[in-house]
Order: C-alpha cells, then structure tokens, then sequence
C-alpha cells in the first residue's frame, strides 16, 4: 500500500513510497484510510525535524488528523465494517504515570507517550491503518469527508474543557469570549464557543477571503484589531502562538477571565513586556493563564458531539483544498487563501 512518509528534518525526503500492511500490533481495527489533514505540525515535522520517527526507522508515516472507514473489527467492539472514524493522536506512555493511566495522555507527565505521525509512532497517512478499538472514535456518518476535523476539533474541544473547569472555581459568569487567530483552530473554537452559547469574537488580520463570512455566519463578531474588541472577554482562545499577542490579550481580559494558550510560533523574536505590570495585573484580577495541548479520550467525543451538532455547509468551508495523495509533499507549502487542507488517500 501507498503512504506519505519523510525523514523529519528532511524535506526532500517527503514522497509516496510503498510500504507493508499496517502492523497487526497497532490494534484488531483495520480501517480504509479516506483523508488526511495537514497542519502546522506536519510543516514543522518535515522541514524543522520536530517528531521522530519509530525506534529503528529513518522514515516516519506523517499524519495525525485521519479520518477512515472501518474495513474489520472485532465483535463487541462497538464497531463494524462502513463505520467512520477517525484515530485517536497519542498513546499513553507504557509507565503508566497517573494521567495516562485514565485516559488522559493529553497531561502525561513522563514525556514518554507516543504519538501517531508525529513521535515515535506512524501516522494515519496511509491507504490501510490499524487501530485498536479505544482509539477509533466513531463519527456520524452524516459527516462523511468533513470527519476528518475530528482532531483539530478534539484539540479545542480540550481547551474549552479545561476552561469549563477553571470557570468552576468562581460564581464569574463566562459570557463573553475573545479567540484570536482565524485558522482551523481558531474557527473551530469559536464553533463550540458559539455552540456554548457565549457572545464571541473572532481576531485575525486578514479582511478578504471566506473567514469573515464564515465568523459571521456563526453569530460571531469579526475583528482585525484588539482596540475593536469592544468588551473585555471573559474567556480568551489565543490560536495564533503570537508572543505580543499573547501579552496584549492577557492585559485586555476582564476580571477573572481565563487565557487559554493553544498555539505555537516558530518566531524567535523577543517583546518587551511590562513583566511587574502584567503581574499585578494577573494578581489583582485573579487572572488564570494556561497552555493546552492535545486531547484525552473524553474530549475527542466532545469534538465528535461538537461535530455532529454543527453545520456541514459551514464546516466544509474550513476544508480550502483537497490534494491528491501524490501531490502532499507540495501541499505542506501555505498558499494564501488556505485554511485546512486535506489529502485524498485514495486518489493516489
Ligand atoms: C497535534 C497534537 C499534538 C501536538 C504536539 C498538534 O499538532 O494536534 O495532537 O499533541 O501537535 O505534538
């Protein structure tokens, strides 16, 4: 079967080579992959070297955001041939240390875990893969193509998840909600912010293309400056990994208010920050800061809830480009009007 694999570091190296049959030790699911999604950290992997590949390989299976067909699966597993999933990113560390141990690799705390397409583990981009049943998460079939946000979606799912559970330390209610950057992550936030019933904004720089409309289309407000967010939010998504962005939300959030950090730059460029002001700020208005990453097993059958709850025609806006699997080495090259896009592991 065809695959998309690299060496991490090595751009060159990223092609469609023919591999074995997926290891019947990756789990008793055999699934027809359908799609992948591209991301940042496919960008990272293949041309900065971040991930490894599994011990005693050189090349890695790229892809962490699948989405597949269940061709066979064991009886009393929940699953049967046709069914949608897609596969759940990391696996616990073998330990297991105490998060991991209840299903909540997302805060491993040993660093040993593994993830799929991305460390120590293949990917999901290939034309069969297996599973075993705890990580298939199954998608309404209705979803069809657009299944393949499940992961991204997880991600959010996550930081909403963790904010939910900050909010309940105090009677401040969240009402209001500022997410910054308008990428897959940033809509998809702003979609389970919407879908929470909370008053949203959208922050990104672009004015053309489909992002504005699309926040519109949601019952959010779109914004290309903090100074036109008009009410200090009560929750904060920052999707863009911007250090100065970063800093000038946190100074900009209500009282009480909760900054959930999920993005990363590559940038290596220093800010000048106000680090006493921005302490006492933080101090005096019970300011809760946190980074966020990945996903446990409950938050992927939030995404998959999330999912099914949303508008296909609006999720299908998010999915920019769908590239044939012989042309995702140049896919990992952003062109202008992209948001998501996607490879058809089929279509070799
Ligand atoms: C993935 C996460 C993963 C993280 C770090 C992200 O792109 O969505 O599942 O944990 O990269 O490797």
């Amino acid at each position: 079967m065809k695959a998309c694999t690299v060496k991490p570091g090595d751009v060159g190296t990223a092609s469609v080579e023919e591999i074995p049959e997926p290891p019947e030790s990756d789990g008793e699911v055999l699934v027809e992959g359908l799609y992948v999604g591209i991301c940042g950290t496919d960008v990272e992997i293949s041309v900065e070297g971040y991930g490894e590949p599994p011990a005693g390989h050189e090349r890695l299976v790229l892809f962490h955001e699948s989405l597949g067909r269940v061709i066979q699966a064991p009886s009393g597993s929940g699953l049967a041939a046709g069914d949608l999933v897609a596969g759940v990113v990391r696996r616990p560390d073998p330990v297991p240390c105490e998060p991991c141990s209840k299903d909540q690799w997302d805060f491993c705390r040993n660093g040993q875990f593994t993830e799929r397409g991305i460390k120590g583990h293949d990917g999901y981009g290939s034309q069969r893969w297996r599973v075993a049943p705890k990580f298939a998460i199954k998608l309404d079939p209705g979803l069809d193509k657009l299944g393949v946000l499940l992961e991204p979606t997880s991600v959010v799912a996550k930081a909403w998840d963790q904010v939910g559970k900050i909010a309940a330390r105090a009677a401040t209610p969240t009402a209001t909600a500022l997410v910054t950057g308008a990428g897959p992550i940033g809509l998809l936030a702003a979609l389970i912010g919407r879908q929470k019933g909370l008053d949203v904004t959208v922050l990104d720089r672009v004015t053309e293309g489909p992002k504005p409309s699309m926040v519109a289309e949601l019952g959010a407000t779109y914004v290309t400056s903090l100074d036109d967010v008009k009410e200090r939010p009560d929750v904060v998504i920052e999707a863009t990994g911007i250090g100065q962005l970063v800093f000038d939300v946190i100074g900009r959030a209500a009282p009480d208010a909760i900054v959930c950090l999920t993005g990363i730059s590559s940038g290596t460029r220093e800010v000048g920050i106000a680090a006493d002001a921005v302490n006492k700020a933080m101090v005096l208005s019970n300011e809760v800061v946190f980074g966020s990453v990945n996903a446990g097993l409950a938050n992927y059958q939030q995404a998959a809830e999330a999912l099914a709850h949303a508008d296909n025609d609006w999720l299908a806006k998010i999915i920019t480009r769908t590239v044939p699997m012989a042309d995702w080495a140049q896919a990992l090259k952003r062109q202008p009007d992209d948001i998501k896009v996607v490879v058809d592991l089929q279509a070799a």
